[in-house]
């Protein structure tokens, strides 16, 4: 990432025993390269150390409005933040937060933030069901605050119920998406509704690369972009996401258990050892037709004669889960240069799949954004142009909307 695209948030800690989640939320944002300023009132402080903090981001923790020469840190780190997050937030500081109140750096800061501010309750569940607690909540949602959880579950008190903080991956993958799109409302991730909830959906994605010599080989041209789209919009939707992929320079996915191969052969047996689980498969990977035959251990030494490879066909993944006795619910994908909907048509029979999302190779490639013409039983389907997360979301909408899973 270059310095114009890192994102900077202040992660906010205050005083309850989640805090111990906040060291693994901070290490997982820094993995993802972003910025993490943490800022911690005192009674946090008794529940997890600065020093520890300090150690996770590679920056001092801010602690008091007058630590710095002119008591300014909540002006200059709420000026550069793009998002300020409180995991977790007690009852008491979304009080505080509700009535605008001041008296510490912390609050300051969200008081003198122009940026978006999501809150990670987490409190014992009498304290999140007390009418007041609730009037704060609801007070900061009409105030634009992004609410992530709570979460129920076993407490720390013993008890169980509703309060618990969200695990540091939910966090994470849920700050990631509010930076990728702040246009989101506020009522965002834990009230969208979940209709991916415990579904397992198997992807492969990128290209595949198979090897001529020890340095050369045979490739197709796909940047992975739309496969890891689709995992990461399963995953907002409640998905548990294996994603098999090929060479890629893209970040990985947060919470999706991911497979990295290089070879078609590497790609199926991945595949092979996963479908079982799987209640959908997606292939979205440009899989090589062929492979060499015979690669060469070393670097195959040039000279003037001509050289012959054998090409051998790669077997066709898709084709193999499609005719398994017992499929998951199979979606291919196909890039096509001309005839889109005839050779869409065509290779959904052959692929023997009840769903095929076609769009034009040219527009496709490597590309931020893309239009994908959806082809089932029902027939043809547009998903009118538009960036690739936002394309994966109504692809999966629709294989919700076809009810097999
Ligand atoms: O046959 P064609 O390559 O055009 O089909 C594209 C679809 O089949 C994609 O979903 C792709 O991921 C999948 N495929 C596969 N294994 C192959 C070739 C294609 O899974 N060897």
């Amino acid at each position: 990432m270059d310095q114009a695209q890192t994102k900077r948030i202040v992660l906010g800690i205050t005083g309850g025993i989640a805090a111990y989640k906040a060291a693994e939320l901070a290490r997982l944002l820094v993995k993802q390269g972003i910025e993490v300023q943490v800022a911690m009132t005192e009674a946090a402080t008794h529940f997890i150390t600065p020093a520890t903090m300090q150690a996770l981001t590679g920056k001092p923790v801010l602690l008091d409005q007058w630590q710095d020469d002119k008591g300014m840190a909540h002006i200059q780190s709420s000026r550069v933040a793009d998002a300020i997050v409180i995991a977790p937030a007690t009852a008491d500081f979304i009080a505080k937060l509700a009535h605008g109140l001041a008296n510490d750096l912390l609050s300051t800061l969200c008081l003198a933030r122009d940026c978006p501010l999501l809150v990670a309750p987490a409190m014992n569940k009498q304290m999140w069901a007390n009418a007041a607690t609730q009037r704060n909540v609801q007070q900061l949602l009409a105030d634009g605050v992004t609410l992530l959880g709570p979460a129920s579950g076993v407490q720390a008190c013993g008890e169980e119920g509703m309060g618990r903080m969200l695990e540091a991956e939910e966090l994470a993958r849920d700050i990631l998406e509010a930076l990728q799109n702040p246009s989101l409302s506020p009522a965002l991730s834990r009230q969208r509704e979940r209709e991916l909830d415990g579904v397992k959906v198997l992807i492969t994605a990128g290209p595949t690369y198979e090897a001529i010599d020890a340095v050369r080989g045979i490739t197709n041209r796909s940047s992975g972009k739309m496969g890891y789209a689709i995992a990461q919009a399963a995953l907002e939707m409640g998905a548990q996401v294996t994603l098999v992929s090929g060479p890629t320079a893209l970040t990985k996915p947060l919470g999706a258990q991911v497979v990295d191969v290089t070879s078609a052969a590497e790609m199926l047996a991945a595949v092979q050892q996963n479908v079982a689980q799987a209640d959908v498969f997606i292939a979205v990977a440009a899989v090589a037709d062929y492979r060499v035959s015979k690669p060469a251990a070393q670097k195959i030494k040039k000279s003037d004669a001509s050289l012959t490879l054998e090409l051998i066909p790669n077997p066709d993944i898709l084709a193999y889960v499609a005719n398994l006795p017992q499929p998951p619910f199979c979606v291919g994908f196909a890039a096509e240069s001309e005839k889109l909907h005839e050779h869409a048509t065509a290779k959904r029979k052959k692929k023997n799949i009840p769903l095929l999302a076609a769009n034009l190779a040219q527009d496709a490639i490597g590309s931020d954004d893309n239009e994908l013409v959806l082809f089932d039983d029902a027939g043809e389907h547009l998903l009118p142009r538009a960036d690739k997360l936002t394309l994966a979301r109504a692809l999966l909408n629709h294989i919700v909307g076809m009810k097999k899973i």
